[in-house]
């Protein structure tokens, strides 16, 4: 069956081609079409089962109404959840949203940003992965707008928004401190990558100005791939021995890394927060039915996601005029819960 075009639904109602795409592009008020007009083509539109091609479109009017996201992993809940944060806000203009995931593998990102210009995204909201400078400079330098999320490299002046993370790995650590927790490891991830690297740094920063000399032994370091047996030799490692605990609190860099760690504390029968107390980046939902319920440090998700998209829009909006770059950090929650004791 033949997809219908704009033609078919101007011949069926007797207007121009250019009155419907007005009308299907959100401008009838622009050029005062009246509403009778617009119901018409839009129930005519619906009766053939119209669809934009969005390629067309975009040759046509120069913009296709979508975003490319790229982001780490669309499975884990926090980029799961920032993603439908983004994807929310960009609805709200019209946009749509190209989802993919890059498993902070640089190649990857690359054939994705490949693959979003030949199908004329609008702009990018890019997670940047390890070592991906090289392609962020070339986009820096081309005509599609852009915004880095989470993450963003200093040496490259472009649009990002991201969390105070040295502070809120502070806060998180000096709360520990403040219970009188005084062995506390961090679990983190590749400190290649920037908000990692700020949050270990926090945490360092605040055992310092205790007058705590950082144990490097209970920093454990986590490859991006990891997996449960990473967490666990990390775990075993700290806890292994109950006569002899290592560590009396842990940071979590992650959610990814809590959930996995306190399935492994579980099964060593230690007890949170009387012989371990955690605190975790990334509130996720499962923190909560824990049995002692995760402090967290949560971060502003729909924020992040309605500041990234007011930053693209300006700049879709105003193409080819040189706007001062946007760098935006953005406060975290500190949420206390009953993973530290009292
Ligand atoms: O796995 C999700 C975590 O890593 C979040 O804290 C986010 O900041 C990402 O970088």
């Amino acid at each position: 069956m033949k997809k219908a075009s704009l033609s078919d639904i101007a011949l069926r109602l007797g207007v121009s081609k250019t009155l419907v795409s007005f009308v299907l592009n959100g401008k009838a008020k622009e050029y005062r079409i009246s509403d009778d007009i617009c119901q018409r083509v839009m129930d005519v539109a619906k009766e053939l089962n119209y669809t934009p091609n969005r390629i067309a479109q975009g040759l046509r009017t120069g913009h296709t109404k979508t975003i490319g996201l790229i982001i780490a992993d669309i499975a884990n809940p926090f980029f799961g959840k920032l993603g439908r944060e983004i994807e929310q806000e960009a609805a709200r203009y019209g946009y749509n949203i190209i989802f993919c995931s890059s498993d902070e593998n640089p190649e990857k990102s690359a054939q994705q940003i490949a693959m979003l210009q030949q199908s004329q995204v609008d702009g990018f909201i890019i997670s940047p992965p390890i070592n991906s400078e090289d392609q962020i400079r070339t986009l820096a330098k081309g005509q599609i707008p852009f915004v880095l999320i989470d993450r963003f490299f200093p040496e490259i002046d472009c649009n990002h928004i991201v969390v105070d993370n040295f502070d809120a790995a502070y806060t998180a650590t000096k709360h520990l401190l403040s219970l009188g927790r005084r062995r506390i490891a961090n679990i983190t991830l590749n400190l290649d990558l920037a908000n990692m690297k700020d949050r270990t740094d926090g945490y360092k920063q605040a055992l310092r100005d205790a007058s705590i000399e950082v144990d490097e032994n209970l920093v454990k370091v986590l490859p991006f791939s990891h997996e449960n047996k990473d967490v666990a030799l990390a775990i075993n490692e700290l806890l292994g021995k109950k006569d002899d605990l290592k560590a009396d609190a842990i940071l979590f860099s992650t959610s990814k890394i809590g959930i996995m760690a306190i399935e492994c504390i579980s099964s060593l029968g230690l007890k949170i927060p009387d012989d371990i107390a955690v605190v975790s980046f990334d509130n996720t939902d499962a923190y909560k039915i824990c049995v002692s319920p995760v402090t967290v440090i949560g971060q502003p998700l729909k924020e992040i996601g309605k500041t990234a998209m007011q930053i693209l829009l300006n700049e879709i909006k105003h193409p080819g005029v040189k706007v001062k770059t946007q760098k935006v950090t953005l406060k975290t929650e500190f949420i206390v819960r009953k993973s530290c004791g009292s």
